[in-house]
């Protein structure tokens, strides 16, 4: 594969499975070296990335909390020196009806959807400003975009990762650092298939089939749908690019 990564260091928050595990080999395929931080351990991440030739580490940590991020930051710059991509990919997907949402509930994805982006993008930025490069990708959800039942506090969490994606954009662009984000459609991952059988309503099966039905490129998604996105944000052709939102859902949500 093209080495357009070469060099570079891409953090990865949530990669120890699903979409972030897909975005890490691909952006080792194509020449990055790879910190995987999750709460979960990140073992099968590494030797993923190690297979293809390239260095990881795996760094637990819970990235909604701020001394768990800070300890992340020294633990990154002992390792490989500094971060040049930041992808912000860790998120909590409830199933819960906003009669049935407490405060804490709220709080609990709040901090890891929102609240991470804001403080890993903190501890990365100072290096990266110095530097004069930097690429920060944050995950967002095309639920934002269509309103899915029972995702109030999930919706909120990442339409704030779409505004914080915005205008963090206008405060770094002036130092070589783009700031976009993805929206992903439904896709088939362990947290999904977590979710089990009443997610929006549906059985598991009959849910990804619907959902297919509605996009205008009528299949379930996968996580290889996004990592090409991904890939894209995170090197040199999007340079001139920042404070977007890339829907890639097979075409489902338009803006
Ligand atoms: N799968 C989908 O249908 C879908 C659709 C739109 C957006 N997304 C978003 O894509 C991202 C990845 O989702 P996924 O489907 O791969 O989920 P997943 O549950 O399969 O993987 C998420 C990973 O994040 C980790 N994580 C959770 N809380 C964390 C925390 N506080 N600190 C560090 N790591 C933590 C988990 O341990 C897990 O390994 C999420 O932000 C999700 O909201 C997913």
């Amino acid at each position: 594969m093209d080495q357009r990564h070469a060099g570079k260091i891409a953090v990865i928050s949530g990669a120890a499975r699903g979409i972030g595990q897909a975005y890490a080999t691909r952006l080792a395929s194509e020449g990055a070296d790879i910190v995987v931080t999750d709460i979960r351990p990140g073992d099968e991440t590494v030797a993923k990335v190690n297979a293809l030739g390239r260095q990881a580490i795996s760094v637990t940590c819970d990235v909604g909390d701020p001394a768990q991020v800070e300890a992340l930051g020294r633990e990154v710059e002992s390792a490989f020196g500094r971060c040049d991509i930041l992808v912000n990919n860790a998120g909590l997907i409830p199933n819960q009806h906003f009669d049935d949402v407490s405060f804490e509930d709220w709080r609990r994805i709040m901090a890891t959807n929102l609240d991470a982006v804001f403080l890993m993008s903190k501890r990365f930025v100072p290096g990266m400003k110095t530097r004069g490069f930097g690429r920060i990708i944050n995950i967002a959800s095309n639920t934002f975009g269509q309103m899915a039942p029972g995702l109030t506090h999930y919706i909120a969490s990442k339409g704030g990762v779409v505004g914080f994606t915005r205008a963090l954009a206008t405060d770094l662009g002036k130092f070589g650092i783009t700031v976009n984000a993805i929206a992903p459609g439904l896709t088939r991952t362990p947290g999904t298939l977590e979710l089990g059988d009443s997610y929006r309503g549906l059985p598991q099966e009959a849910l990804y089939a619907a959902v297919a039905a509605k996009q205008a490129i009528p299949r379930q998604q996968t996580p290889d749908d996004l990592v090409g996105t991904l890939s894209f944000l995170a090197s040199a052709d999007s340079g001139f690019m920042t404070g977007q939102t890339l829907y890639v859902d097979g075409g489902l949500v338009r803006v």
